[in-house]
């Protein structure tokens, strides 16, 4: 076992706590374009940081937390030993689905003033190398009503609050390292705005108002599908460290952009599982009702020393 005092560091956005806007830049490389270069631009996060929120005039309104995640064949295609053995498939249930989309590169930045990741975003789309880039989406979130999902529920209620714990349960010990989930989902809000809230609270387990666990959930609620148990206060099977927010505008599309960490990705699988009915109960996540996922996969954060080697 490593003790934590030698273990080595993971990047800025692991574990630290959320801040009150977040970037997800989430980008698809030309097959012809230069792998390595791309990772290069990339890996270099904290001199994009430090170029857009000069060290000498940092606060805590333009301090930004930032890492960059690699997808797995993208981290095969530059040498790096992945690492991740889990290809994201995609996933069917009654209903809904979780296409796998796929892509190259990922960087997950947060800070309390928009208009800094709006920066971010601009200086590592241009620096990366000419034609290189095939599309990319760039989502800005916001924090909505104190932490609320824009279903109206409290998310986040049972994440590690605690930095101590939030490593252990998003850090790989040996590496410095983090596996990572992404996913783009599109809410119903006519859905959410006709419901009843007993209705929607059956759906996640949970009250609306002040985030109480139901005594009696069903098995099909979120809380019940992604914890592994329909009892009061079950014990948690699998343990991750959630960085999702809201997103979006009312002309376009607005949800929730789902972004998990963890030390290693089984416990992703476990939960993707048991949101379609690819568990042994055949149960689907009735979350799936207010919420449509449009996008997702799994990405490899390297710890910072790793990193550092890709810049170099
Ligand atoms: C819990 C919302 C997707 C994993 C919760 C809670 C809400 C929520 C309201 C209860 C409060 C809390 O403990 O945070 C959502 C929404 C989603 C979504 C709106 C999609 C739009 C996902 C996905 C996963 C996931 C895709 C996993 C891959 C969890 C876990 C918990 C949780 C592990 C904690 C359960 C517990 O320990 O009680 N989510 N969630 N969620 N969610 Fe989600």
């Amino acid at each position: 076992t490593v003790s934590a005092a030698t273990q080595p560091e993971s990047q800025d956005s692991v574990y630290s706590q959320g801040k009150c806007h977040a970037l997800y830049l989430w980008i698809h490389l030309k097959p012809k374009a230069d792998a390595k270069l791309c990772a290069k631009v990339v890996a270099d996060i904290d001199s994009h940081v430090d170029a857009v929120s000069p060290l000498d005039l940092r606060d805590e309104d333009d301090e930004i937390w930032a890492g960059v995640g690699f997808g797995a064949d993208f981290y095969g295609k530059i040498g790096g030993q992945s690492v991740m053995d889990y290809k994201y498939p995609r996933r069917k249930g009654a209903l809904g689905e979780l296409p796998s989309s796929g892509g190259d590169l990922f960087i997950h930045a947060k800070c309390n003033t928009y208009s800094k990741l709006f920066e971010l975003c601009q200086r590592i789309i241009r620096e990366l190398p000419p034609d290189s880039v095939d599309k990319f989406e760039d989502v800005y979130s916001f924090v909505y009503r104190n932490g609320r999902d824009l279903s109206g529920f409290i998310d986040g209620t049972e994440n590690a609050a605690d930095e101590e714990e939030r490593r252990e349960i998003a850090v790989e010990k040996e590496t410095g390292a983090s596996y990572v989930i992404t996913q783009v989902w599109v809410h119903k809000l006519d859905v959410i705005n006709k419901e009843e809230d007993g209705t929607m609270e059956k759906w996640i387990g949970r009250t609306r108002d002040d985030s109480i666990e139901l005594n009696k959930k069903p098995v099909t609620s979120h809380v019940a599908r992604m914890t592994g148990g329909d009892n009061f206060q079950q014990r948690k099977r699998y343990q991750i460290v959630r960085q999702s927010m809201p997103y979006g505008n009312l002309h376009d599309k607005a949800g929730l952009f789902f972004i998990a960490y963890a030390a290693s990705p089984e416990k992703f699988e476990y939960m993707l599982d048991r949101m379609v009915g690819a568990d042994v109960d055949k149960e689907c996540d009735d979350i799936m009702r207010l919420t449509k996922c449009v996008k997702g996969t799994y990405w490899y954060f390297p710890g910072k020393e790793q990193l550092k080697k890709l810049a170099s």
